[in-house]
């Protein structure tokens, strides 16, 4: 049987969205404009985002037996992703993130994650008939370590390329670097993983590059509207941002995550599946939400020639 799509392990989160001027500071209340829901968490909005871009996408995650189940469910297979490998545990909750969206579409997000961090290794393992029959394989860290690792394992041993979106970010272990193909967080979690600064450019280049000496092939660093650096043993180059007027900078990074998916699982080379996941990536600010901001193809198309490069 000849390989196909991604499958996307990871979360998947009801996000409750309240757009805001400005973020209050500790023990401040402010007074914010209007509130919505939206189907989001990272792994399950990389899957849309795949989805919505034409790859064929299997998306394996545990969510509780309740509304916010159902709605999620609802989304995601509208978007046109395979659930048959989604697993229920009873006793615990969806996952729910809160979120705020101030005047500039910077977001800050806290996540409950509920049945998302009940997903184990042996569930994992459960499934790994799956890992013979995609490419590409990407996971997040809303997933507990263990899991994420199970997934690693089973990618590499099955001769799939693994992705990790180290987001949340938290201290990797070694086997996990080394098991990563392609490595993609950004400056944040790039200085949490690394213990090295990474807030401009050449300081990220720096930390990237510590983390090659650690084991990982490829890291791609997303810089927001600076657009994002590929550091690898051959080269380090840094892919421009569009400019783009920015409503809800969220799940930006998971749209940079799915389209890089998409596009290696079909083909693409290194340099064009980055400089297609930029694009991705900045059509994504310019809408609400997490995965109603996912592009479909003919939608991104349109952007890029509408949106070239300056
Ligand atoms: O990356 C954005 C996502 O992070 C949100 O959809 C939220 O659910 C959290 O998982």
């Amino acid at each position: 049987m000849e390989r196909e799509g991604v499958l996307v392990i990871g979360s998947a989160n009801m996000d409750m969205v309240v757009y805001t001027e400005r973020f209050p500071a500790p023990g401040e209340t402010v007074l914010g404009k209007q509130f919505a829901m939206f189907p989001g968490g990272k792994g399950a909005n990389q899957a849309v985002c795949c989805a919505r871009l034409g790859s064929k996408t299997m998306f394996t995650g545990k969510m509780g037996n309740d509304l916010f189940r159902e709605r999620l469910c609802r989304s995601m297979e509208n978007h046109g992703v395979n659930l048959e490998n989604l697993l229920i545990d009873p006793a615990e909750p969806t996952g729910v993130a809160l979120i705020t969206v101030d005047g500039d579409g910077q977001n800050q997000i806290v996540v409950a994650s509920g049945s998302n961090m009940k997903l184990s290794a042996a569930d994992i393992e459960s499934k790994k008939a799956l890992f013979s029959a995609v490419k590409i394989v990407l996971a997040q860290l809303e997933s507990p370590l263990e899991t994420v690792m199970a997934s690693a394992r089973l990618a590499k041993g099955n001769g799939c390329i693994f992705i990790l979106n180290p987001a949340p970010a938290s201290p990797l272990p070694h086997e996990l670097l080394q098991l990563a193909d392609f490595l993609t967080p950004n400056e944040i979690e790039l200085e949490i993983i690394s213990g090295m600064p990474a807030a401009d450019p050449e300081t990220a280049a720096k930390a990237a590059r510590s983390l090659l000496n650690r084991g990982v092939k490829h890291v791609i660093v997303t810089l927001g509207g600076k657009g994002a650096l590929l550091v690898d043993q051959s080269m380090e180059k840094t892919f421009p941002a569009r400019k783009v007027a920015v409503v809800d900078s969220t799940a930006a990074g998971d749209a940079f995550n799915g389209a890089l998916a998409h596009s290696l699982a079909n083909g693409a080379e290194l340099m064009e599946a980055i400089e297609f996941a930029n694009a991705v990536g900045s059509f994504s600010v310019t809408r609400k939400g997490a995965q109603s901001a996912m592009p479909s193809l003919e939608e991104i198309t349109a952007f890029i020639q509408s949106n070239p490069m300056e």
